[in-house]
């Protein structure tokens, strides 16, 4: 590239960044080098300043609460037809329509981790990182239906290489490395409390993540979209990197969202009971006909409180972030007329920065600036039937979101070996207790062993002793 067309393409965006009141971006760039500032020009030109200014200044009004609020109608643990279902999902796998995608292009902030949160140790006992549970699930369903299950993995920027050196070290946990897609999400700018875009380091604009909401667009513009469809995959089975117990493809989930009446077979979801009114996750709701999600923190105390007859949350559809999208539907979100559609959240954080005026690096220890994130449960409001279906809590919710308390490595392998337990007890094993119905040691099943309790079913489990690791 000539210095020349450098200088018109930096007097390009210095234009932009006056008519959007952000020239202060150049502030440093004096004692950047030539490659520093072709970056710069490079990271301002990707930018959309004019969708940053329009998010600035609309404050991150309120989610309105629509006056017909009702609990969203729910298809139940082990609906009529149950089988059928099931067949029809298996059916699916078995002829190469369901992808699996996993989103893990988070900061994972909470939990700490030097590394991208895939590369976790979340097994209770062996300590298998998160993206091998996940691997080794798939690996069995391949087995199992005689398939290649196509993966699409969600990065970000700033975890995609770390994450490609992790699966090419472990030689892709025995997957071909032609079945699997990483692709790294959209990023966006971060702003203070006047709206001015912050700065990381002179001439580097402080970006993060655009949420998982973030990969539905992702994903058409990576061309992983594309790939899906031309591999004749019709729809993506949705998870996060951060659930080990998330049924990675779950042929009955397949089955209702493929064949259910009550789906558009666009987007389906898995919900569990919430376990107090103030539990925080969004709730599956239903307003002009349609299914939707409201935040924990958006829903009113009336609503989160409201009980039914018989004493229970009236608003009871926790979201757990699985859901199955149709690629259809995807591409049609995401096509460049409606692209916009899913709308930004506003959320509070800590962003560390570069002060211009005197040249410092400041690490704020209250949150200073605007992260604009999507949520991916926005994409429902543009589904005419959006199916919720209950799951248990314990056979496929077991999060590691922080690095101690709840939903932390420990709570999580609880509940591991909980859903264990169950699985041997079903197929008649005797799990030793304690007093408070814990169970008495540590037990972590393969996937390779099983991908549910019926796979146990009928077959010998071995001995578990009291107060030891079992690992089968
Ligand atoms: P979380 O909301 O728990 O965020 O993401 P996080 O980044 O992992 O952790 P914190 O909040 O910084 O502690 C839920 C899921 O969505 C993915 C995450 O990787 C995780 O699987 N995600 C989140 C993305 O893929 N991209 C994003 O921009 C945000």
């Amino acid at each position: 590239m000539s210095t020349e067309s450098i200088t018109q393409r930096l007097d390009a965006v210095v234009a932009t960044l006056q008519k959007h009141e952000q020239e202060h971006l150049t502030r440093g760039l004096e004692s950047v080098s030539a490659d520093e500032l072709e970056s710069f020009v490079e990271q301002a030109e990707s930018i959309d300043f004019e969708e940053v200014s329009a998010l600035a200044s609309s404050g991150g009004s309120a989610v309105g609460i629509p006056a017909d609020l009702q609990p969203a109608p729910v298809i139940p643990r082990h609906p009529e037809g149950e089988e059928t279902f099931r067949s029809a999902g298996e059916e699916l796998i078995r002829r190469g329509e369901i992808a699996a995608f996993t989103v893990a292009g988070g900061q994972g902030t909470r939990l700490g981790w030097n590394g991208p949160k895939g590369t976790f140790p979340a097994t209770p006992i062996t300590g298998k990182p998160l993206f091998r549970v996940f691997a080794e699930q798939l690996n069995a369903i391949d087995e199992r239906f005689d398939v290649e299950t196509p993966w699409y993995l969600m990065t970000s920027p700033l975890n995609d290489a770390a994450t490609r050196a992790f699966f090419q070290d472990n030689n892709h946990f025995g997957r071909s490395p032609e079945s699997m897609l990483l692709f790294p999400q959209g990023v966006m700018p971060a702003v203070d409390d006047d709206g001015r875009i912050l700065l990381e380091a002179p001439g580097v604009i402080a970006v993060s993540p655009d949420g998982h909401g973030g990969s539905l667009r992702a994903l058409t513009r990576s061309g992983a979209l594309d790939h899906a469809a031309s591999r004749g995959v019709k729809h993506l089975s949705y998870f996060q990197v951060d659930n080990p117990t998330v049924h990675a493809i779950d042929p009955l989930f397949v089955g209702l969202h493929a064949t259910h009446p009550a789906s558009s077979k666009e987007m389906s979801s898995k919900m569990v009971p919430k376990i107090s009114a103030d539990e925080k996750v969004g709730v599956f709701c239903s307003a002009g006909g349609r299914t939707q999600v409201i935040e924990y923190s958006d829903l009113p105390a009336e609503h989160a409180n409201a009980t039914n007859d018989d004493g229970s949350l009236r608003f009871i559809a926790g979201s757990i972030a699985i859901h199955i999208l149709a690629i259809d539907f995807i591409a049609r979100l995401t096509s460049t007329e409606s692209e916009s559609v899913m709308p930004f959240h506003h959320a509070r954080k800590k962003v560390p920065f570069w002060n211009p005026n005197d040249g410092t690096t400041v690490t704020p220890t209250e949150p200073n600036g605007t992260k604009f994130e999507m949520f991916v449960f926005d994409a429902l409001e543009f589904v005419e039937k959006g199916l919720v279906y209950e799951t248990d809590r314990v056979e496929e919710f077991a999060p590691i979101k922080n690095a101690e308390g709840g939903d932390s490595a420990e709570s999580s392998g609880r509940l591991q070996t909980e859903r264990a337990a169950r699985w041997m007890e079903a197929a008649g094993s005797k799990i030793a207790r304690n007093d408070d119905g814990t169970v008495n040691g540590r037990i972590e099943v393969a996937p390779a062993t099983a991908l549910s309790a019926a796979d146990l079913a009928g077959r010998p489990c071995p001995e578990f002793d009291p107060g030891s690791d079992l690992v089968f």
